[in-house]
């Protein structure tokens, strides 16, 4: 089988190798779509403190079951199939309080561990969630960026008549408009390209704003009369903003973050506790696959709208190259096994 090694950073290969012996409490996944995410990027590029090289990175994918170990029962050979990538040890503190995507000992497949870029990947069967055959496999790869939206929501506690204001039309920002409109939330949505915000309306928010032409802050205050917006979530992850988010705030509203930079952004306390906002952050998902894969198979969710490319697994080289020369024209790439 193939797979994609990257050997040290800026350094991947094709590698052949022998496909993977799968474990009693294993499955054999073959590979059908994997989504390439910005921290498979950071992975190439050497910048994820978690990883250790060689890597095979990949933690968005859809397959069939190839094998399942000796001990695996709910699961077929040929069952369609969808990987959540946190794997925790179910025994710390944030894994017996329910919150097992903060583990102490978190091991991400295709950022810890080997993940989804391999014609054939063995993980934990506990990870494995069936999806429907109606659903195409093409699809099915898309169901872990909104884990990451529905783990935003389940953050943020929205109350009856709360709109959301969403900063980013990206991947992520498009995941959170289409999960607002299944749970019936009105959503705002903030970008600096209007190609993204366009695709934002047509997925159904409420209203977009182009922060490079109009101003966030008096837009938003004229909308809400001076209030605020009660729930935001950061999908542009960009620290000089969060000042500008706090403030846009409503009084006991909250704030989602997303990003992974180290650099600081300022907080004026004030902002916080004039309104006691609750700040929350949110990372890879917690439990979410069983909510969204029900989303999808009733057709709820437009999986196609984030995908802007398709490659051939084997181009994976002309996958990046689209990604970095062309950020404003690319969405989701999708490679195909
Ligand atoms: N916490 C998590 O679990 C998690 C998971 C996935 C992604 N992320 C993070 O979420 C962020 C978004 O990911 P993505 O895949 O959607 O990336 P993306 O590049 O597709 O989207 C980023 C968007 O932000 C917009 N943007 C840039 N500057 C802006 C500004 N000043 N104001 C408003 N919008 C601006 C860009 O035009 C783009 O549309 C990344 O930083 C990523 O690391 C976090
Ligand atoms: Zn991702
Ligand atoms: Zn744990």
């Amino acid at each position: 089988m193939k797979s994609l090694v990257v050997q040290e950073p800026n350094k991947f290969i094709m590698s052949e190798k022998a496909i993977p012996e799968c474990g009693d409490d294993d499955v054999l996944v073959k590979v059908a779509y994997a989504g390439i995410c910005g921290s498979d990027m950071h992975i190439l590029h050497g910048h994820n403190p978690f990883v250790v090289y060689p890597r095979t990175s990949g933690h968005e994918f859809s397959g069939t079951v190839a094998a399942v170990g000796a001990k695996v029962s709910e699961l077929s050979v040929d069952d369609h199939v969808v990987v959540d990538p946190v794997i925790s040890c179910g025994h710390c503190r944030p894994c017996r309080h329910g919150r097992v995507n903060t583990c102490l000992n978190l091991q991400v497949i295709g950022v810890h561990r080997d993940g989804g870029f391999s014609q054939y990947q063995v993980v934990p069967a506990s990870n494995v969630y069936k999806i429907s055959k109606q659903v195409p496999l093409k699809q099915a790869a898309l169901v872990e960026p909104y884990t990451i939206a529905a783990n935003v929501f389940d953050r943020l506690r929205p109350c009856d008549g709360d709109s959301i204001l969403i900063y980013g039309a990206g991947v992520i920002g498009l995941t959170l408009v289409q999960v607002a409109k299944v749970l019936g939330i009105p959503s705002i949505v903030v970008d600096i390209v209007d190609e993204k915000l366009a695709v934002a309306k047509q997925l159904g928010a409420t209203d977009t704003i182009n922060s490079k032409q109009q101003d966030v802050e008096a837009v938003i205050m004229e909308m809400t009369q001076g209030e605020g917006v009660p729930l935001i979530a950061d999908a542009a992850c960009i620290p000089s903003l969060v000042p500008q988010i706090l403030r846009l705030a409503a009084p006991a509203g909250a704030v989602c973050l997303l990003g992974f930079l180290s650099e600081p952004s300022e907080l004026a306390q004030i902002e916080v506790i004039k309104k006691e906002l609750t700040i929350v952050g949110s990372r890879l998902n917690n439990k979410m696959f069983s909510k969204v894969i029900p989303w999808i198979e009733a057709g709820e969710l437009n999986t196609e709208a984030i995908v802007s490319h398709e490659f051939a697994f084997e181009n994976f080289s002309d996958a990046v190259h689209q990604l970095e020369t062309s950020p404003e024209s690319s969405r989701k790439i999708i490679l195909a096994f």
